[in-house]
Formats: C-alpha cells, sequence, structure tokens
C-alpha cells in the first residue's frame, strides 16, 4: 500500500503507559491472558507491545468478528498463532458463534497444566481467572457480556485491585479481569494503521475517506476481485487505479453531481459502510507473515 497521501495518524504514548503499567501491576493476579483482535486484520490490531506485557502468561487469542473474515484465512491466523505459542479460537460476539470453544480452549490446552496440578491437589473447582484485553473496538465489552449473559456479577473487590477495574464472574468456574483503559494498535506502522481505518476501528476523521475507499478498493481488486464485482456489477482491470474503481462504483449506483460529475465521497462513504457490514462478503486484510525457513 502506498501511504504518501496519508495523514500521519497521531497516538497518544501517556495513555499507553499507564495502561501499560496496570497490565504489569495485575498479572499476578490471573492465571492467563485472552487477547482479543479483529479476525480481518489479526496481527494490525494488536497491541505491538502485547508479548513483551503479558511476558510469559498462558495466553489465549480470540479472533473476533469472525463472521467478517474470510474463513480460509481465520484458519492461517489459528494456525500462525498456534505456531507462536498461543492458542486461537475464531468467535463471532455478535451471534455468539464460536464461544462455546472459548472455556474448553483455556482449560484443556491454555491451562492445562494448571487444571492437572489442582486436580492432583483437590482444587479442580476452583475458578481460573483471565485477564481480557485488546485494542478499542475489537470486542472485548461484547465478548463479556456474551460470555456472562444474565448472569453477569461484580465479584467482591480483592486486595491489591483497585476499584477502576472489575472483575466479572461467568459462572463458578472462571472470573474474568475487564481491564479499564486503552491499549493502542500500531500506530506506527502506517499500513496496519490503514487495515484498521477500513474497519471503522480508528475514525474517519483523521483519515481523508475518499483516499481510505481508493485504497479498499484496490485491495478487493487485487484480493477479492469477484466479491467487488458482485457487489457493484463493475467491470475491471489490474490497470484501474483506486480512483478508476471509486468512480465506477458511483456512477453504476448512480451517485451524480451537477455536471455529470461523479459524486466520489458518496461513494466513498457507501463502500466503506458496505465493507464494514460485510455486504461485500468476508474479507480479511492480512494474511499471516511467512515464517523464515
Ligand atoms: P470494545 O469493548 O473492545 O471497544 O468493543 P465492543 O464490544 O464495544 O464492540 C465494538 C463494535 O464491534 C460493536 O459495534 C459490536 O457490536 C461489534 N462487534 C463485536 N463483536 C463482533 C463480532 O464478532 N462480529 C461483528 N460483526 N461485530 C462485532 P457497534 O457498531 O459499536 O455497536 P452495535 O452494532 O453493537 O450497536
Amino acid at each position: 500500500m502506498e501511504n504518501t497521501d496519508m495523514k500521519q495518524i497521531q497516538w497518544f504514548p501517556g495513555h499507553m503507559a499507564k495502561t501499560r503499567r496496570l497490565i504489569a501491576a495485575n498479572l499476578k493476579l490471573v492465571d492467563a491472558v485472552v487477547e482479543i483482535v479483529d479476525s480481518r486484520a489479526p496481527l494490525s490490531s494488536r497491541n505491538p507491545e502485547m508479548d513483551s506485557m503479558t511476558k510469559g502468561k498462558p495466553r489465549l487469542v480470540l479472533l473476533n468478528k469472525s463472521d467478517l473474515a474470510d474463513d480460509k484465512a481465520t484458519q492461517m491466523w489459528i494456525n500462525y498463532f498456534r505456531s507462536s505459542g498461543a492458542e486461537a479460537v475464531a468467535v463471532d460476539c455478535k451471534s455468539g458463534k464460536g464461544l462455546k470453544n472459548v472455556m474448553p480452549a483455556v482449560k484443556g490446552k491454555v491451562l492445562r497444566e494448571l487444571m492437572e496440578k489442582r486436580e492432583r491437589s483437590g482444587m479442580a473447582g476452583a475458578a481460573v481467572r483471565l485477564m481480557i484485553v485488546g485494542i478499542p473496538n475489537v470486542g472485548k465489552s461484547s465478548l463479556i457480556n456474551r460470555l456472562a449473559g444474565g448472569k453477569r456479577a461484580k465479584v467482591e473487590d480483592r486486595p491489591g485491585v483497585t476499584r477502576t477495574k472489575q472483575w466479572v464472574k461467568l459462572d463458578n468456574s472462571a472470573e474474568l479481569l475487564d481491564m479499564p483503559g486503552v491499549l493502542w494498535p500500531k500506530f506506527e506502522d502506517q499500513n496496519a494503521a490503514i487495515r484498521l481505518a477500513f474497519t471503522g476501528a480508528i475514525s474517519d476523521d483523521i483519515l481523508d475517506i475518499e483516499t481510505l475507499a481508493m485504497k479498499l478498493l484496490k485491495y478487493l481488486a487485487e484480493e477479492y476481485p469477484k466479491s467487488l464485482q458482485e457487489r457493484y456489477k463493475i467491470e475491471f482491470t489490474d490497470e484501474d487505479t483506486g480512483l478508476d474503481l471509486l468512480e465506477k462504483v458511483g456512477r453504476k449506483r448512480g451517485m451524480m453531481i451537477s455536471g455529470g460529475e461523479i459524486n466520489t465521497e458518496r461513494a466513498a462513504i457507501t463502500v466503506l459502510d458496505e465493507f464494514r457490514s460485510g455486504k461485500l462478503g468476508r474479507i480479511t486484510l492480512e494474511t499471516p507473515p511467512q515464517k523464515e525457513k
């Protein structure tokens, strides 16, 4: 992706430092970390420091919003995370799909040793404690609400736990630590930021919406040509620029302004909205990096 025409996306290290301290201070209270990422961009939607921040704690990666992502790519991502030492499960917190696999993965894989140890010492019934982390908009609240459902209840205050954090009890077998504060994604990587902007995780205000839509259309034309063709009934070739594609969409949808010009801003809004709501089909924006042989 070419980034020369993108405005630099700003981020705020101060907030991050506070959250980082909070995570570090609370790691000792949990058995494992559950990191939620967006299935459409699993690396771009991670905090760059997550691995070092969670320092060797057992980890489960939840590939959320899997309803919007390409199944084949999601499976590749699951394999990728597994090969890098974390268990991974695809979920859809909107419909609840995949959530029944979360606790079995935690107890049977991520915390298997701990569970066996507890079994041996007669502590098998003790609840497992999980820290939930993820960048904004990735689906943390949706996950907690889904898992806890109507039974959602606060656990009593514990020593060492400040009131800003919240423990959510699932049943007697698990307690989730809902971390406050903001973990920023990889804003310093402009390509990662652009992918997040495609998904709507980053506000449109900081990016030029037409540029964004043109970049998305170019990506779709290369990686998901059939989806693009079917949705907008347009023909295109490799030669078409992002602007050509945007104009084709606008023309097809009758988005004109006086003088026969195409309203590319309206077309851009449409393309982004339709991508975000899944109307363009199930699309993944990045593939796992190749491991060095
Ligand atoms: P956060 O706590 O990490 O910030 O994320 P939150 O749960 O608030 O979710 C952010 C948005 O993503 C919400 O949409 C939510 O409905 C949506 N979402 C969460 N999980 C999934 C999923 O698996 N699939 C899909 N398609 N969407 C998901 P919103 O537009 O902000 O609100 P609304 O649509 O729920 O009204």
